[in-house]
């Protein structure tokens, strides 16, 4: 619910666990901060904004307006003329100067969530959420700004975004934007945010918020394996059941920066929004600049309750299509089986083995188009390569859909390879420094995507591949980041608009594929997980999660992935050992169990595998179907993390009526002489008995306990023999 009071200037928001408020203060109309927290029944909590305290409010001092601005609590904060600490908003007028200053001018309260153009952003009907917009100005800049906020009522999720808009007689410039900020009281904060490399994503990264500023950011033109648009402000002691989280996560695919500044009277400004390192977006008189959405959550129940409001929102309010809340197919891809090696012959004896096996879609990995035979040529050249895939694509596809499996395939639709003729025919398509060699990188050039030429080019060769065949999946690769920012095709006063534009591109279309190809199941990636963001989500259900497909490795990059995303959005694969990103060897059992707290399904060679292998893969087929929809619909809880503790890894899920459960549980290194790990369980119902099977292990004897037993008390994970054990271990409430 949203509500103004229009005596005290108090905007109030209300989810069902959260109150958010927004003040207007003095005659000058400045658009303050109260409070984002637990929900509170008053209104009149204005006296929080301290503006009876020195310096004062303008009218009654404006001697120390410089002092005001520097520590008022703004909501949407500007620079240039007092306030020192991060602003919202940073503008270059035609004249070159810097200042604004924002005054409130009129609201709006909406039933529903308006579409945010161009950008993909999380959604809700006129029943399930509601809209504030505030519109601000800068009359001496000509610059009208929407402050926009969005409360959902079934979830306790505030979203923001910022709408720029030239309302004065000469243009200007926007050098900086964050879609929200906001300024509290510092409450000895420690900060939590996803850190990562290449085949090293997300990783939970936590520290104590000192003075100054700090923040997490991409300037590579993609939210980035390296850093997440990710940021939790947590109090010292929030554990994953109780404590403060304030969390933001940005709904776009581009440079971001989260920060967070801490300052010297002892307030935060928590800010998100595109990183402003070579971002200058020229507005003309009367255009528009709408930026991309931040989600806030808020909760004093720790992080197993952010998680799960973030898994609600995006299953219900973000992903989309005709696979939001369904089962996928377990494909099985072949990069890891053969990479580039591969022809039709080789792809059936696959498919056919896969097939008999119960897996049910072939996706046809990097190397089917031009002469693509190694990473170093035909981007670009989207031409089924006929020496290669012999028979045709479309033979190829009928003979898969013959033995009963569906067929996917891959694009790298952004990139253009030196070698292509593509770019023998258009050089200036590459994004380049005109003049200046351009950075290579796995040999290739990032295609200039804000030439709507070039998008169009592109997007027709990708179509008309999938219009050529019964093709029902595609993996959408992007295997490099952006250097040289530089456009052919720009003016040199918009040249600073190349990433955002390049994005909004992206997005553009992912969009007229999902309109063309609406049965089509899209898994985004990014040499891994580089793009796994709530933008992409947007248009895909899933995102491939890591080129590491070692199951031991992958026990941290699940565990910070699924820190905000559902587990159903996590591409996870069985793959071959050793391992070909750590050499390491796992047992097959567990390779299949930590896949199936993702979409699940097999990267590698099926005919080659040891058959005692292969012989498990339809139980591991079956445990998927058993139960994909309680890990994909399911609550999830962290019941311990291997990244803390060095020796074991576990989490749960939890059906919506707690009469099923699942939780998995995986012990890397073995340990000799111990006693068995006691493990307390989260989410049942106290007063339900379950049965506890261990699905993998019929060592281990059925049992019968309570919730508040399991709960409480615990239940008992025997000594388990080896390295890199993985047990499955299910609860069901008996009748
Ligand atoms: C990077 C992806 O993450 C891999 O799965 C694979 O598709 C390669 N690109 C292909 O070039």
């Amino acid at each position: 619910m949203i509500f103004f009071n229009e005596k005290e200037r108090v905007f109030k928001l209300d989810t069902p666990n959260t109150t958010y408020m927004i003040g207007i203060v003095d005659k000058e109309n400045f658009v303050g901060h109260i409070y984002y927290g637990k929900s509170l029944r008053d209104i009149d909590a204005a006296y929080l904004m301290r503006t009876e305290e020195p310096p004062f409010i303008p009218s009654k001092n404006n001697r120390e307006r410089c002092s005001f601005y520097d520590c008022f609590p703004f909501e949407y904060p500007t620079s240039g003329v007092g306030d020192y600490r991060e602003g919202g908003i940073g503008i270059r007028t035609a004249a070159g100067h810097v200042g604004s200053m924002l005054s409130y001018i009129s609201y709006e309260i909406i039933d529903g969530k308006p579409e945010l153009k161009g950008l993909p952003a999380t959604f809700g009907t006129e029943k399930e959420c509601m809209t504030l917009k505030l519109v601000c100005e800068d009359k001496y800049v000509g610059m009208q700004v929407e402050l926009l906020y969005t409360v959902f009522e079934d979830v306790d999720v505030i979203t923001r975004s910022v709408r720029i808009t030239n309302i004065g007689q000469e243009y200007f410039y926007l050098t900086r934007v964050n879609s929200a900020c906001i300024d509290m009281d510092n409450k000895d904060f420690d900060m939590v945010s996803l850190h990562g490399s290449w085949a090293r994503e997300r990783h939970i990264q936590r520290k104590t918020l000192g003075y100054g500023i700090h923040n997490v950011s991409s300037f590579r033109g993609e939210s980035s394996h390296q850093d997440h648009p990710f940021l939790a402000l947590v109090d010292k002691n929030t554990t994953q059941e109780n404590g403060e989280i304030y969390a933001m996560n940005f709904v776009y695919s581009g440079n971001f920066r989260a920060q967070a500044e801490v300052t010297q009277f002892d307030s935060v400004r928590m800010t998100m929004g595109i990183h402003p390192e070579n971002f200058c977006w020229k507005l003309e008189c009367g255009e528009s600049f709408q930026a991309p959405e931040v989600v806030m959550v808020y909760t004093d129940k720790g992080f197993d309750a952010m998680t799960n409001t973030f898994h609600k929102l995006y299953r219900n309010h973000l992903i989309r299509g005709v696979y939001k809340n369904k089962k996928r197919p377990i494909l099985i891809n072949n990069w890891e089986a053969t990479y580039f090696a591969f022809d039709t012959e080789k792809l059936l004896s696959i498919a056919k083995e896969a097939s008999a096996l119960g897996i049910e879609m072939l996706v046809m990995d990097d190397g089917w188009f031009g002469k693509r035979n190694l990473d170093n040529c035909a981007l670009g050249d989207w031409i089924v390569n006929e020496e290669k895939i012999r028979g045709g694509l479309k033979y190829l596809v009928h003979e898969v859909n013959k033995l009963g499996m569906k067929f996917g395939i891959w694009f790298e639709p952004e990139m253009i390879s030196p070698d292509s003729d593509l770019y023998r025919a258009h050089p200036d398509w590459a994004i380049a420094i005109p003049g200046r060699p351009g950075t290579e990188s796995r040999q290739q050039f990032v295609l200039d995507l804000s030439r709507q030429e070039v998008v169009d080019c592109i997007y027709e060769q990708v179509a008309s591949v999938l219009r050529s065949a019964n093709i029902e999946y595609v993996k959408w690769d992007m295997n490099r980041q952006l250097t040289d920012i530089g456009s052919y095709g720009l003016p040199v006063d918009r040249q600073g608009e190349l990433y955002h534009r390049y994005v909004l591109a992206v997005y553009q279309m992912q969009d007229r594929l999902t309109k063309e190809f609406p049965h089509l199941l899209l898994e985004n990636c990014s040499g891994g997980g580089a793009r796994f963001d709530p933008g992409m989500l947007y248009f895909s259900p899933q995102i491939w999660c890591s080129d590491d497909t070692d199951a031991i490795e992958r026990l941290e990059i699940q565990e910070g992935t699924a820190l905000i995303y559902p587990l159903s959005t996590m591409g996870a694969h069985v793959s071959d050992c050793p391992n070909h990103a750590v050499g390491r060897v796992t047992p097959f059992d567990t390779r299949g169990i930590v896949a199936l707290a993702g979409t699940f399904g097999y990267e590698l060679d099926v005919t080659k595998i040891p058959q005692e292998d292969r012989d498990k893969i339809p139980g591991q087929v079956a445990m998927y179907h058993k139960y994909n929809d309680l890990v994909r619909e399911g609550d999830y809880y962290r019941i311990a993390s291997y990244a803390q503790n060095h020796k074991y890894d576990c989490w749960q899920v939890v059906g919506a009526n707690q009469k099923q459960s699942l939780v998995t549980f995986v012990q890397v290194l073995s340990r000799v002489n111990f006693k068995s790990i006691r493990i307390c369980l989260k989410g049942l119902n106290p007063d339900m008995r379950y049965r506890v099977v261990f699905e993998n292990d019929d060592n281990i004897a059925d049992k019968v306990y309570t919730g508040d037993m399991l709960m409480k008390a615990g239940l008992l994970v025997p000594v388990l023999w080896g390295d890199f054990q993985a047990r499955l271990i299910s609860l069901t409430n008996l009748e």
